[in-house]
């Protein structure tokens, strides 16, 4: 079935008299996420760093292009699988990295929530370090979808090691390496509520459950809490310099990527270091204000990466946004806080639908403007918009 049919289920179901119980727009998404999530969680999810310019502006960046309608190329079919690091995945799309995903569910348990939906779909989840439940739990919702261990550095090696031995162990098939959030971002939203999950010991179950994190402690993390998170802010955040990663290399076999790499330098040192994917992100927006958009970025580091696989994420909101990501080169396009806005609604459901919403959208774009292979979407398909 191509990912586009889904309208035709939609509006079968609709001769019926059913409509779609969840939002099929971004702007209704987003608006009902906003009623149904408490406070803190919608001010942690959808603030930004500073006065959210770059946030916004990586959204934005998307209307500046517009593909190029080709007629008479017969793209009744659409081919959208990808091949990524030797595994076969249906489309260009993962889902991004998101701490706290875990707090999004109704049931605290967003996490469980988004692995099944990684199993539903065949969409990968990229599993944050920041997770309610341990890792290897998430790992044994994934089915046959392919999982990334997304990997926030912690200051002791050993602990880093331990964290990526047990994601090796759990069936995990990549290590994604964030560099750009040692330290929280300036974040206004979450600042003036004194709004950070993690000091209330929320997301902590990778550490609490890591066998060295609970070495270095006196009293296990269930006896004394307080003690256990103060740890936790003593190891979290690690600043890498490039002569750590020949260690980081060193700490797997597994894909490594780069998460947060948008200067085309940095590209080439990172290949030099024998990285295996370079992940081109702002993190949305979220951690350095002043910045350039994420999309802006894209096609430098996709020339510098000379045919290393390029994540893209930061500003997707619909199926048009990663027909772009693609034009511009990205290998696959990571989904961040629509899915975190679908989950709050419909827990699994909700992250499955607002997927298949997108990619039934982006199927559609190549189907109307004759694009019926990945690879026929290049920058030559774009123009500049004026308007
Ligand atoms: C609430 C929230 C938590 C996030 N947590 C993480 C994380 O734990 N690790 C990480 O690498 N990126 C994290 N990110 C960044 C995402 O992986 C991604 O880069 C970002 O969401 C893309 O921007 P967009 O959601 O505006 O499209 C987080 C993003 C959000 C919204």
């Amino acid at each position: 079935m191509a990912f586009g049919d889904f309208q035709n289920e939609i509006y079968f179901n609709g001769l019926r008299g059913v409509v779609p119980a969840l939002p099929v727009s971004f702007a209704e998404l987003e608006e009902r996420a906003r009623a149904a999530m408490p406070p803190s969680v919608w001010s942690y999810v959808a603030g930004g760093a500073g006065d959210e310019r770059t946030q916004r502006a990586n959204v934005t960046a998307f209307d500046h292009w517009g593909l190029i309608p080709r007629m008479f190329v017969g793209a009744a079919q659409r081919e959208l699988s990808i091949d990524l690091f030797g595994m076969t995945l249906p489309a260009p799309v993962f889902m991004a990295p998101i701490g706290v995903i875990g707090l999004c569910a109704q049931d605290g348990h967003g996490d469980l929530a988004t692995a099944r939906a990684a199993a539903r779909t065949g969409i990968p989840m990229v599993a944050s370090t920041l997770m309610v439940d341990p890792l290897e739990d998430v790992a044994a919702e994934f089915g046959d979808t392919p999982g990334f261990f997304q990997l926030y550095t912690p200051t002791d090696r050993d602990l880093a090691a331990s964290l990526v031995e047990r994601a090796e162990r759990a069936g995990y098939q990549g290590i994604v390496v964030t560099l750009d959030t040692w330290v929280t971002g300036w974040r206004p939203r979450d600042l003036s509520t004194g709004n950070f999950p993690q000091l209330r010991g929320h997301c902590l179950a990778n550490y609490f459950s890591d066998p060295v994190f609970r070495a270095s402690l006196a009293q296990s993390p269930e006896q004394d809490p307080q003690s256990a998170i103060l740890k936790w802010i003593q190891v979290f955040g690690n600043l890498l310099t490039w002569e750590d990663l020949p260690w980081l290399r060193s700490l797997t076999k597994l894909p490594l990527i780069v998460k947060g790499i948008c200067h085309p330098d940095d590209v080439r040192r990172a290949r030099d270091g024998g990285v295996d994917g370079i992940y081109c992100s702002n993190h949305g927006g979220r951690q350095a204000n002043g910045g350039i958009p994420a999309l802006d970025m894209l096609p430098d580091v996709v020339a510098a990466a000379e045919g290393l696989p390029v994540l893209f994420d930061s500003g997707i909101r619909s199926g048009a946004d990663i027909i772009k990501a693609l034009a511009h080169g990205a290998t696959a396009v990571g989904i961040g806080r629509p899915y975190a806005y679908g989950l709050t609604l419909g827990g699994t459901d909700g992250i499955v639908h607002v997927l298949r919403s997108l990619l039934a959208e982006a199927d559609l774009i190549m189907a109307v403007d004759g694009y019926p292979t990945l690879k026929d979407l290049t920058a030559h398909s774009l123009r500049p918009v004026s308007a």
